[in-house]
């Protein structure tokens, strides 16, 4: 099997995962790549990929082809786009605002998490490219308020509302290595860091990880008290009404992430 030591070696993205896999401390791999609950439903979607067949029309003219399409009321070049992604410094310190500025430069929509390790303002201030921000109806409904008001004040062209975390996601491969916030120090994982030196580095010389968009909210700028704050404020009793109101607020384009029914 073809395993990549740097980005120039990935052909797919199945080289990029590989990649992944060789650079991160094996729990940290598992919480980017696992899913919850036995992951059938990751493997169902990904599987649903094999059932699209392109169907090439040769002895066509093409010369000059068109990827671009037209979502959320922007022009991106082609028909793909990042959807949110928290944490990401801790998977690189580059972290948002390196896949924010990727995401300009491939020409489509970056996607930013609530959940993000570099606040909503820094973000905008290095990508002109097309940008939208996940957003949770939390409990505190003014918490989500104030959200949209600074994602209009600093230019977020999309709100992407994140509709199914009612409560966390089981996520089995988190719970047997016991990744988790805070991180639950034990011989396997300083063993599994250990076998990733490249990794603890670039960790060690980067600043601590933490939510700054949260930091005022949660009173804390420290990570595990900002877990914490979204813990409490993640509200099963989310409806179409609540949409309803976010979306007058916000009076742009919006993106539902989840299972949308029950209408
Ligand atoms: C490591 C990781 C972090 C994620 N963080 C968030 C998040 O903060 N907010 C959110 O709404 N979705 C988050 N997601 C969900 C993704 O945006 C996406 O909806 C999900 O992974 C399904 O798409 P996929 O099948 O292409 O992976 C995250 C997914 C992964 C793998």
């Amino acid at each position: 099997m073809w395993n990549p030591s740097s980005l120039e070696q990935c052909y797919n993205i199945m080289d990029l995962r590989a990649l992944a896999r060789r650079r991160l401390p094996a729990p940290i791999f598992d919480f980017l790549d696992g899913a919850a609950e036995g992951e059938l439903t990751a493997r169902l979607n990904t599987a649903a990929f094999d059932d699209i067949a392109l169907i090439p029309r040769c002895l066509v003219d093409v010369t000059a082809v068109k990827t671009s399409t037209h979502v959320l009321g922007q022009d991106i070049a082609w028909p793909v786009f990042c959807s949110p992604t928290g944490g990401s410094r801790i998977f690189h310190p580059g972290g948002e605002l390196a896949a924010a500025r990727a995401a300009a430069q491939a020409g489509t929509f970056y996607s930013l998490s609530t959940n993000s390790t570099y606040s909503l303002e820094e973000v905008a201030a290095v990508s002109a490219g097309p940008k939208m921000f996940q957003l949770y109806i939390f409990k505190d409904r003014d918490v989500t308020r104030e959200l949209i008001e600074r994602c209009k004040r600093a230019g977020y062209q999309a709100l992407c509302l994140t509709v199914d975390v009612p409560v966390v996601g089981k996520r089995e491969r988190d719970l047997r290595s016991g990744f988790g916030i805070p991180i639950k120090p034990s011989l396997r994982l300083l063993a599994a860091i250990g076998r990733r030196p490249g990794w603890a580095l670039r960790r060690l010389r980067d600043k601590p990880l933490s939510m700054p968009t949260l930091t005022a909210r949660a009173g804390s700028d420290r990570l595990v008290g900002q877990m914490k704050f979204i813990a409490t404020q993640l509200d099963p009793s989310v409806s179409w009404k609540d949409v309803r109101e976010m979306i007058e607020l916000w009076g742009g384009a919006v993106w539902g992430e989840g299972q949308l029914g029950g209408r």
